[in-house]
């Protein structure tokens, strides 16, 4: 099977670098082509165009940085669109807007291809030790064919049923983080407001039955002051517009998500977009 992965950014790079390891012909494609290097130092192949990438290959995972981002690399000349053949699967790995699915379905589809909704739950450690979960928009016995792609990315698969239930999950999970994140944030500036040390307050979290890996790794972000991005807090914030859209469509009232979204749109107006998520807990080093 040849597959392609388009960008090779925080999320695409781990992936592509999984594939060449799972023995796959691998090509790639990145706005940034310096940033490709090690996987082509890695035997991965280099395609000159997204179309040039998409008629190489069987598979072709998108993992682009925002619904802009996608669309701009899915219709500009030499595009995904220019490259979809018949028998063509389009992996959609970034996550988008609902409408986005329904609108890049049908048109790989008048190609010949299959466009599949197949967001990340995990970050980029996750994707290094193979351990994501893809939130796949189909069912088992349609997707079948996508079997060693996704087995050789390095995840675990839930079928979310129909084109576009990937995305709905992935918004769901990510309120999660989102909302996590921000309690994190919160909860450790208060203990310090208490005059409570960091350590005690991670040792305490560590030990109790709130103990998750998400806790965890990101304290040990926080005390070593380590906010180099896994998902950027831009990202996140993108993600949490996302939500409060799709939320707002059905009529459902996101109460905390709003917050969520103030705070982190803060801590991106601070300047702190390109961190860790995590950074989040600075608007609160300012406040106090
Ligand atoms: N990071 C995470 O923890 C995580 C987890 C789950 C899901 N996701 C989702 O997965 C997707 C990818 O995330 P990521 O963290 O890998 O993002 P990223 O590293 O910030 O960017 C991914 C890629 O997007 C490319 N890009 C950005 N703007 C572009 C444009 N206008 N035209 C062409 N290429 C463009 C970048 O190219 P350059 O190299 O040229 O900048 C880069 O290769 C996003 O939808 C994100 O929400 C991320």
């Amino acid at each position: 099977m040849k597959v392609g992965i388009l960008g090779t950014g925080i999320m695409g790079r781990p992936m592509a670098r999984n594939l060449l390891e799972a023995g796959l012909e691998v090509w790639v494609w990145n706005r940034t082509r310096e940033k490709a290097a090690p996987l082509l130092a890695a035997g991965a192949r280099w395609a000159e165009t997204p179309a040039a990438l998409a008629r190489q290959v069987d598979v072709l995972g998108l993992v682009l940085a925002t619904p802009e981002a996608t669309r701009e690399v899915f219709y500009r000349e030499d595009g995904v669109l220019d490259g979809v053949h018949p028998g063509l699967f389009v992996v959609d790995h970034g996550t988008n807007p609902l409408a986005w699915a329904q609108e890049a379905a049908p048109l790989v589809a008048e190609a010949g291809g299959q466009y599949v909704d197949a967001p990340l739950q995990g970050s980029y450690p996750e994707a290094e030790r193979r351990a994501l979960v893809i939130l796949a928009g189909g069912t088992p016995t349609g997707l079948e064919p996508l079997s060693p792609y996704f087995e050789g990315v390095g995840g675990t698969i839930v079928f979310a049923g129909e084109l576009g239930r990937g995305v709905l999950l992935k918004l769901a999970l990510n309120l999660i983080t989102a909302l996590t994140g921000a309690a994190l944030a919160e909860a450790s500036a208060l203990a310090a407001a208490f005059g409570l040390g960091q350590e005690v307050f991670f040792e305490a979290l560590e030990k109790s039955s709130l103990a998750a890996p998400f806790h965890r790794g990101k304290g040990e972000k926080l005390r070593s002051g380590d906010l180099s991005p896994q998902l950027p807090l831009k990202l996140m914030n993108k993600d949490l517009r996302l939500i409060q859209a799709e939320a707002s469509r059905v009529r459902f009232p996101l109460f905390m998500g709003g917050n969520a979204r103030a705070l982190y749109t803060l801590a991106e107006r601070m300047g702190l977009g390109e961190a860790d998520l995590i950074a989040v807990r600075n608007v609160y080093r300012e406040e106090a």
